[in-house]
């Protein structure tokens, strides 16, 4: 059951049609003339988990678990090695409970090698062990646990009970040697939500916030008499939960931002907004399933150099002179979040 719904997420995701807005086009970044910096001096590469990447973007929580999703991991992790970027491997339950399962995982580690960065995934509801077990399967550098309530709801077979998932969180974080990165899975995370995360060790959180990928439609086309369409617009946009969560002013919190990022603007703007890494996943799945390898590493490839081109605009030779830079919220956003920019 859970290996053909591995490839049907996939399936239906491509399938899918509502389109919303993570609301970036509410941020507004000043132009820059004297930049007063070459363009090879432009540097995207920082530290994540103790390792050096080479730019702030991990290939987000996809799939694994079945051949179909092996070869697609297979694939993401060459692109992953090729940019020396971090990737997270989709949820693991299903290789916890069926060990030729494992294959589709440990691969990953085995194409990026040691040198790179690989994260775990399994869902709030994972115990210390299985959380242990996951890391270990590829060697991980840090394990996601997701939040998907409103994934969950829209599945006929998915849980009805949310009980002690924060306790459960602390355990994990107590209990395992690498960072824990909480992550949503397309609805964005509050900033009630945070604190109380905050408040029981978790020091990583991506927002993956609404505007992207949306897992109440990808999970209603497999089951479409049981039509949710009206509630396809639910979630927290992805730049109104990044301000909100950086609002918080935790010193030691890092913040990633997932959900509708697809553009070099989106990205930037993520990082100026408080962001420490970015994530993708759905635009990346979409260009390897239209286009393979060599077209991702193109789209990927394109979105660095623009990235820079902006970086140059601003005047932000590297990542930490643009987490500095002024900037403005317009609009709808400013309106959410009530902010006094
Ligand atoms: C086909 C597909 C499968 C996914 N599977 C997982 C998963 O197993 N675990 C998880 O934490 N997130 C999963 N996600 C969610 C993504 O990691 C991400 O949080 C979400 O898609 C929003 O980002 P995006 O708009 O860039 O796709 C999946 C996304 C897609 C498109």
């Amino acid at each position: 059951m859970r290996k053909y719904r591995k490839r049907e997420h996939i399936e239906n995701y491509l399938r899918t049609t509502f389109v919303g807005d993570p609301m970036f086009s509410d941020v507004f970044l000043y132009h820059n003339s004297l930049p007063e910096c070459d363009f090879h001096e432009i540097d995207t590469s920082l530290t994540f988990l103790n390792k050096t990447v080479n730019f702030p973007l991990i290939i987000n929580a996809i799939t694994g678990g079945n051949e179909f999703s092996e070869d697609i991991n297979k694939s993401l992790a060459e692109v992953a090695k090729h940019f020396n970027i971090p990737m997270a491997v989709g949820s693991e339950t299903i290789a916890l409970e069926d060990a030729d399962a494992c294959e589709s995982f440990a691969v990953v580690r085995e194409i990026i090698g040691d040198d790179g960065v690989v994260l775990a995934n399994l869902s709030g509801h994972a115990t210390v062990e299985e959380a242990k077990k996951a890391i270990e399967i590829i060697k991980a550098d840090g394990i996601q646990i997701h939040l998907n309530p409103a994934q969950e709801l829209a599945m006929e077979e998915g849980d009805r009970s949310f009980k002690n998932v924060l306790s459960n969180i602390e355990n994990i974080v107590n209990e395992v040697d690498v960072p824990v990165i909480v992550k949503e899975v397309g609805f964005g995370i509050s900033q009630d939500v945070a604190k109380r995360l905050y408040g029981v060790g978790v020091r990583n959180i991506d927002v993956s916030g609404f505007g992207g990928t949306n897992f109440l439609e990808v999970e209603n086309l497999r089951s479409p008499d049981n039509d949710l369409s009206e509630l396809y617009s639910w979630g927290i946009p992805t730049a109104m939960s990044l301000i909100e969560v950086k609002e918080l002013n935790y010193d030691e919190l890092d913040i990633i931002s997932s959900g509708g990022v697809k553009s070099s603007l989106d990205v930037i703007k993520s990082i100026v907004l408080g962001a420490s890494m970015v994530g993708i996943s759905g635009e990346i799945l979409t260009y390897l399933v239209h286009g393979g390898y060599e077209y991702t590493v193109q789209y990927i490839d394109s979105l660095i150099y623009k990235c820079k081109m902006i970086m140059m605009l601003t005047g932000a030779k590297n990542i930490s002179e643009l987490k500095n830079l002024d900037y403005k919220v317009t609009g709808r956003l400013r309106e959410l979040v009530d902010y006094d920019k």
